[in-house]
């Protein structure tokens, strides 16, 4: 066999077509995953824009920043790819060439989808959470964004973590109801119409005292409305702008409680230290402690699954089954 089927973006803004394309050898240091499931995220579609601050990515190429599969041997891995950062082919394929060392072995009875699904979304929630968030047993942590798979995993997390009290924040009743799901305490309800202070109202009433740290994928109104409801030295970690690229928040709300605002990218990870963090959520997918809601996709309707991910009409992580 010397060609595979492959979804390939060419040129950039568009989605990518399923075709035939030769098979990747693999170099010095690399090895072939024969892949199982990789996942469309919020990332890929940047990539693969044009528009993100990685620039246009050189096409045609295979898109996925993330993907399980098997190694000939039968080893069930999960590995993280470059595509459309750097020049070079990623996970949404039958096969991927990835370096050796980036590889996450994985647990032999995990489902692969689950892991896709999860994924790169779990890693920063978990980075974000436990190493810059700095998560201390028997805190109440608040979760914005908490229907997407950043927020679910970020729910489970804390709790697994020994989090005392976790709220969660999400806009539509199926995102609220994934938020349940994960395990949250109290789900506040999040409206477009929403205004800081009416919203702090609400995520204060939630609170169980003063919230001692947040996770936020969605910055704006949201963000700067749970800075409202942190306890003094209370710590808030922004991982994205799904909502807004600016948000609301004044020097008072800072300064009068000493609150510490963190960003955080899974881009400062090495490929080992994402390997490292996906292996430990691996471990708890595999122990029934850890999942997201998603949809299975074969390949071949990688084009419409992508336009759907782009318009923002599903319900949980899309995973391309392969
Ligand atoms: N820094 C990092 O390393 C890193 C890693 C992974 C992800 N992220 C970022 O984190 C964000 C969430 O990722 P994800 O994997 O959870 O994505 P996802 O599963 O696609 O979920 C998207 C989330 O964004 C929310 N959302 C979208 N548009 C919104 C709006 N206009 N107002 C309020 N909420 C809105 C959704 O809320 P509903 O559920 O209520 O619809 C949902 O919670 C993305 O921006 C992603 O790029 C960053």
């Amino acid at each position: 066999m010397s060609t595979m089927r492959a979804a390939v973006v060419d040129p950039a803004g568009q989605p990518p077509r399923v075709i035939d394309r030769a098979l990747p050898p693999a170099g010095e240091g690399e090895v072939r995953v024969t892949v199982t499931a990789a996942p469309i995220t919020p990332l890929d579609l940047l990539c693969a824009s044009g528009t993100s601050y990685f620039g246009v990515p050189a096409c045609p190429y295979v898109p996925g920043v993330q993907g399980v599969g098997r190694l000939d041997d039968g080893t069930p891995v999960w590995f993280p790819t470059d595509a459309g950062m750097k020049p070079g082919d990623g996970s949404m394929a039958e096969h991927a060439v990835v370096p050796a060392a980036d590889l996450a072995r994985l647990p032999e009875n995990v489902d692969h989808r689950l892991v896709a699904a999860l994924g790169l979304s779990a890693v920063a929630a978990w980075n974000a959470l436990l190493e810059r968030g700095e998560l201390a047993a028997g805190e109440q942590v608040l979760v914005l964004g908490a229907g997407g798979v950043v927020g679910q995993a970020a729910i489970q997390i804390a709790k697994l973590h020994g989090a005392r009290r976790v709220i969660a924040a999400a806009r539509s009743s199926a995102a609220q109801e994934r938020a349940h799901q994960a395990g949250a305490d109290s789900v506040v309800a999040v409206y477009e119409q929403d205004d800081v202070m009416s919203l702090a109202r609400r995520l204060g009433d939630a609170a169980d005292g003063p919230v001692d740290l947040v996770l936020d994928p969605l910055f704006g109104v949201a963000a700067a409305a749970a800075l409202r409801t942190l306890r003094i030295g209370g710590r808030l970690v922004n991982l994205g702008s799904a909502a807004a690229e600016t948000a609301p928040f004044d020097s008072a709300t800072l300064r009068s409680r000493s609150l510490r605002v963190l960003g955080y990218t899974n881009n400062e990870l090495t490929a080992a230290q994402k390997a490292v963090t996906v292996s430990e959520i691996a471990d708890h997918v595999a122990a029934g402690r850890l999942r997201t809601a998603y949809e299975a996709v074969p390949l071949e309707a990688a084009a419409e699954a992508w336009q759907r991910q782009a318009t923002g009409t599903i319900q949980g992580r899309i995973v391309l089954t392969v």
